[in-house]
């Protein structure tokens, strides 16, 4: 019979969380973001968004998975049986396997850029990094290669188990990022000039702020803290009986956004130090920063480092989406979780072949003028996201109600006493905000 697992340790559940949050959100997409919209400005609005939204849908979340030891279709069945609640879990399920088609391909990018900093090919001229780029994302072929050996590793760690594989790997990944990311840190803020970059994080302007910039803080928000798709959920199903869960919640949400300014904090200085713009977008990553690490003294092993750092935390991330998918074939359909994840890492990789493709073969793609990963990423992080977090915070609200939750959510004298504020929250301020955002947000894209 197959035994389902739990997390050997509350510390390891916290690591494994923070991993699967702890991604190239924190990286490579809330730095552009903070970039395009005005700096500090945004990070305010961001971590209001943090805690009076993200907070009390990653406890929602991790509650409705402890209840229940399911996967997210499975949790939603067996809380509200008989009634169509379990499309919200199929929503998150599809929202995983679609996440990390093209997650793998911006990982493999990443795996890339440490094999070409290590190689030498970074030692160019500060302008030819543009074409560097380019040139890397636009080959149909090599992309696809590093798209594939990221999605070996991610399978071979998750098919080894939720202990074995992701437990043992968060345990030495996450400590690692950290090490790498304070060195780089403090490499960035005594360069010369640092302080413009500072003042950046740290003087709000609220000029740069529009309604799209709340739908950007919030989808922000859901993206990093990998919400509105049953991760956490997933990953809450692994969770002991003897654990409390609204402090390891907290403790989850404060890595994330540590990490997640410390990255701010190792990019910007540096940024402006040398004299590049901060807006770059999604470029920022693979284009600024390394034009930045070969103008600065050991560049080279400073490049290492940020991509080695960028890789990590994508990895950890990836072990969790593709663990949401690999649990509901377990639990629903009986499978091995050899056969799982081995099927799903295949299906995943060719899933995510196009995304990489639209930068070359498929180049002609459009949706909005958005090519075929930012329109992956679109309609996941914009729309599912938000949607998926809508309505599980009306399910626990209206459906099974808050008290159940509550109860659950209180077992085990937790640090943080879950109570009417965390009802109010969940019941009437997440709906209402999210959605006026949303409606905001879509109005804002299709005008
Ligand atoms: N939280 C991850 C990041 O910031 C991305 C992610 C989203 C992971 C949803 C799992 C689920 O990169």
């Amino acid at each position: 019979m197959y035994q389902r697992e739990n997390w050997a340790s509350r510390v390891g559940f916290i690591l494994a969380a923070a991993g699967s949050a702890i991604g190239l959100g924190n990286i490579w997409r809330f730095p552009y973001m903070v970039g395009e919209n005005g700096g500090a400005a945004f990070l305010f609005i961001y971590l209001i968004a943090i805690i009076l939204i993200g907070y009390p849908t990653i406890v929602n979340e991790m509650i409705i998975g402890r209840k229940t030891h399911l996967n997210p279709v499975g949790a939603f069945k067996s809380i509200a049986p008989g009634a169509p609640w379990w499309l919200v879990g199929a929503m998150g399920v599809f929202s995983g396997f679609l996440i990390l088609s093209y997650y793998s391909v911006v990982g493999g990018w990443s795996l890339a850029y440490i094999y070409k900093t290590v190689i030498g090919v970074l030692n160019v001229g500060a302008s030819e990094f543009d074409t560097l780029f380019a040139n890397h994302i636009t080959n149909p072929i090599e992309p696809i290669i590093w798209h594939g050996i990221f999605m070996a590793l991610t399978t071979s760690i998750v098919a080894a188990g939720i202990v074995k594989g992701i437990q043992r790997s968060v345990q030495v990944l996450m400590p690692l990022l950290f090490i790498i990311l304070v060195l780089l840190m403090a490499r960035a803020v005594t360069l010369q000039g640092a302080g413009e970059g500072l003042a950046f994080l740290l003087k709000p302007d609220f000029s740069e702020i529009t309604s799209s910039t709340f739908l950007d803080a919030i989808s922000q928000a859901f993206f990093t803290l990998s919400l509105g798709m049953g991760c956490m959920i997933t990953y809450g199903s692994y969770i002991r009986d003897k654990d409390e869960i609204p402090g390891s919640a907290a403790s989850v949400i404060g890595l994330d956004t540590l990490v997640a300014v410390m990255a701010g904090f190792a990019i910007f200085p540096a940024v402006f130090a040398l004299g590049f713009t901060p807006n770059a977008g999604p470029g920022l990553t693979f284009i600024t920063l390394p034009a930045v690490f070969s103008k600065i003294p050991l560049g080279i092993f400073f490049g290492f480092l940020f991509f080695a750092l960028l890789t990590v935390a994508a990895l950890t991330s990836a072990f969790s989406l593709l663990e949401v998918v690999v649990a509901w074939l377990i639990d629903e359909y009986k499978w091995s979780r050899t056969k799982a994840t081995i099927t799903l890492g295949i299906l995943i990789f060719l899933a995510g072949i196009p995304s990489s493709l639209g930068y070359s073969t498929l180049s002609s793609f459009s949706f909005l003028g958005m090519d075929v990963l930012d329109t992956y990423d679109w309609l996941t992080n914009s729309i599912l996201l938000p949607f998926g977090g809508l309505l599980t915070a009306i399910f626990t609200g209206y459906i099974w109600g808050t008290k159940n939750a509550i109860k659950e959510g209180n077992k085990n004298n937790p640090k943080i006493l879950l109570g009417s504020w965390w009802s109010f929250l969940i019941r009437y301020v997440i709906p209402a905000v999210i959605f006026i955002i949303m409606l905001a947000g879509i109005w804002d894209t299709f005008k």
